[in-house]
């Protein structure tokens, strides 16, 4: 795991866009797996900006969004769907046929729409670089603790925790959504590149488990421990659990001095 650790939030978020930058203006067909949450907002911000700027197309990029609420269609201002255009489709030059969420709409049948997902990935050639929050409870996407390590795309029932974090979101008189479909762990760790980005106090707890604790589906985000490219992009706040934090910035500074002398390599 490759953990960096920034002074704030912005910083995360501007090298986030690197990445994403760095894979849509190298690869043919570039394959990007999408977030949503708050954290990678500003994530999204930058890339519409660099769009703007004249500096990224995204006319040949696929995306695959980790997660979807069942029972909420895309015209509901909750849906993932609609997030994602409001935040980075409707700003940028994305094909909207190209960008896909795993939805399950009333009458579907859950399990075919996860295995049509995964296929849908296959297909499209795997992720080459998957984007990730961390919720307060390690989830990654919607796979919550005791999630298999070897899940794939699937309905998922949200814990408690999940629930009251994301309540905030919702209306006092709103439907809050109790059920997902997420891409599995074993989903997750097919994609080339994972880029974790956590920010904020609150995730501290989780990053200190994903990154130090035991490989544990109790901490869902642990199984990045196994994943060869794992990128963890960290402000202050949400590394301060972590105790080696002086090694981290070290080990940052050993490789930005091997990239300067042989390139950067990232084999998309
Ligand atoms: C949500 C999403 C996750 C996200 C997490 C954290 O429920 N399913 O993909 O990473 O919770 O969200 P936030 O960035 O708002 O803290």
């Amino acid at each position: 795991m490759q953990v960096i650790i920034f002074d704030n939030a912005q910083q995360v978020a501007e090298n986030a866009a690197e990445w994403v930058a760095e894979l849509i203006n190298k690869k043919t067909n570039p394959v990007l797996g999408l977030a949503t949450g708050s954290t990678p907002i500003s994530l999204y911000q930058e890339l519409v900006n660099k769009h703007k700027a004249g500096e990224l197309s995204f006319t040949k990029t696929t995306t695959f969004n980790l997660d979807e609420y069942l029972g909420i269609d895309e015209t509901n201002v909750q849906s993932y769907r609609h997030f994602m255009n409001e935040n980075l489709f409707d700003h940028v030059d994305i094909n909207k046929d190209k960008t896909f969420l795993p939805t399950c709409a009333q009458g579907e049948n859950p399990r075919q729409q996860g295995l049509d997902y995964e296929n849908k990935i296959q297909q499209a050639g795997g992720i080459d670089l998957q984007i990730l929050g961390i919720g307060a409870n390690g989830h990654i996407g919607f796979n919550e603790p005791t999630s298999s390590l070897a899940s794939r795309t699937r309905i998922k029932t949200l814990t408690q925790q999940t629930l009251d974090d994301n309540s905030r979101l919702f209306a006092a008189d709103e439907f809050q959504p109790t059920l997902a479909m997420t891409m599995g762990i074993a989903t997750i760790l097919d994609a080339r590149y994972v880029l974790l980005m956590a920010t904020g106090k609150n995730k501290a707890k989780a990053v200190k488990d994903m990154v130090t604790g035991a490989l544990s589906a109790v901490c869902p985000a642990s199984a990045l421990q196994l994943h060869e490219n794992a990128i963890v992009l960290l402000d202050k706040e949400a590394a301060s659990e972590l105790e080696d934090h002086e090694y981290y910035v070290w080990a940052d500074k050993q490789n930005n001095k091997i990239n300067q002398e042989f390139g950067l390599y990232h084999n998309y």
